[in-house]
């Protein structure tokens, strides 16, 4: 059995938001934000949500793999920013769409969600249960962001990407011989460390509870242990995926890795002993979208003719949880 990606799509919000226009809101400036991190500029929603971004996502990715809605078997929404506890984002996309037939329900693994919602889609998929899936990478970080925190506000986006996965009985082989799928996936978490990167739901007014519990609904995060963890885990989960796989960095075509920041994927290219040039980015454009990085670059990427047919792409997320992982995919 393989697995094969045969429609991508992605959506961000018109409004863009420069770094000089947030240096009228916080102590910042354009010098210091592009220098630790790469980012100039990301996009805000002003009225699209989890869901309709996913559904916008969607719509292209079906297109692109010539199938209709109803054709759908399985939804899966990475998201950490859903607008509503209940229903699932994944129901809300269905609804919106019209994909009547599939079942549909959210994960979130923050930054490496989208990973993790594909390698469900593919253990669905090689157990036999499911034929194809939309899986999507969808946030609306701006309304978990304190804007007059400079620490945070200046490294998040708002935005989607989708793919649609389809399984194939048949071996599928390129011409350079390699054969479509997924060749390999590792993932992980390390819970004790998860107040690194931390985001409260909302605060606690129960009948039951003397005392209201008020908290912060905003992000928390503590950035240098989330460089450390990044730099250092990132290249030992892409290693273990690698020798998992049987292969060597050289025989990897592009690292389509999470865009948090530029200097932790250039400290990952540089620990793998890789090229670079192998590591496409997009981040300056858009910031940090949390789940949604992996599938908007890889849409764009797509879109734009750069990856191949027999291309080898190891897709690599880490995040809040704190969660990583890693997929070496042949396109
Ligand atoms: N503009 C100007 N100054 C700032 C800003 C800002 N936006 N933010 C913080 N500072 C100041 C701090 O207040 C501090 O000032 P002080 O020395 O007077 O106290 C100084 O800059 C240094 O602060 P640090 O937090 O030590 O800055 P650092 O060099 O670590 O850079 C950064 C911060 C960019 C967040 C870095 O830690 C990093 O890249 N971490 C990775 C975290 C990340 O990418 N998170 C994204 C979300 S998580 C994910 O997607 C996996």
């Amino acid at each position: 059995m393989t697995i094969k990606i045969t429609g991508t799509g992605s959506t961000l919000p018109e409004k863009k938001v420069t770094n000089f226009d947030l240096q009228e809101l916080v102590e910042t400036s354009d010098e210091w934000i592009r220098e630790r991190t790469g980012i100039a500029e990301r996009r805000i929603s002003t009225g699209d949500t989890v869901a309709t971004l996913s559904a916008k996502a969607c719509s292209k990715a079906l297109e692109m793999a010539g199938k209709t809605a109803e054709e759908v078997d399985l939804i899966l929404v990475a998201t950490c920013s859903p607008e509503m506890l209940l229903p699932c984002c994944a129901c809300q996309v269905q609804d919106i769409i019209g994909a009547s037939n599939a079942a549909a329900f959210d994960l979130n693994a923050a930054c490496s969600g989208f990973l993790f919602a594909l390698n469900t889609a593919y253990v669905y998929m090689q157990a036999g249960i499911y034929k194809n899936a939309l899986v999507i990478g969808s946030e609306v970080l701006s309304k978990l962001v304190d804007w007059s925190d400079r620490g945070t506000c200046v490294l998040f986006g708002d935005g989607a990407g989708a793919a649609f996965v389809e399984a194939s009985a048949e071996d599928i082989f390129r011409d350079n011989g390699r054969k479509v799928g997924m060749e390999c996936m590792v993932q992980g978490s390390d819970g004790t460390k998860g107040m690194v990167l931390s985001c409260a739901e909302r605060s606690v007014d129960n009948a039951f509870i003397a005392e209201k519990q008020t908290i912060s609904p905003y992000i928390q995060m503590n950035g240098q242990e989330v460089y450390k963890f990044a730099t250092r885990q990132v290249p030992a989960c892409i290693h273990e995926a690698l020798d998992k796989a049987g292969i060597t960095v050289e025989d990897v075509d592009m690292f389509v890795l999470h865009q948090a920041n530029v200097r932790i994927i250039e400290s990952v290219a540089k620990r793998l002993k890789a090229d670079i040039s192998k590591f496409p980015m997009n981040l300056d454009k858009i910031g940090n979208m949390s789940s949604a990085t992996i599938p908007v670059l890889l849409d764009e990427l797509n879109r734009g003719g750069r990856i191949q047919g027999g291309d080898r792409i190891v897709m690599s997320g880490f995040g809040a949880g704190l969660t990583y992982g890693a997929t070496v995919i042949v396109w």
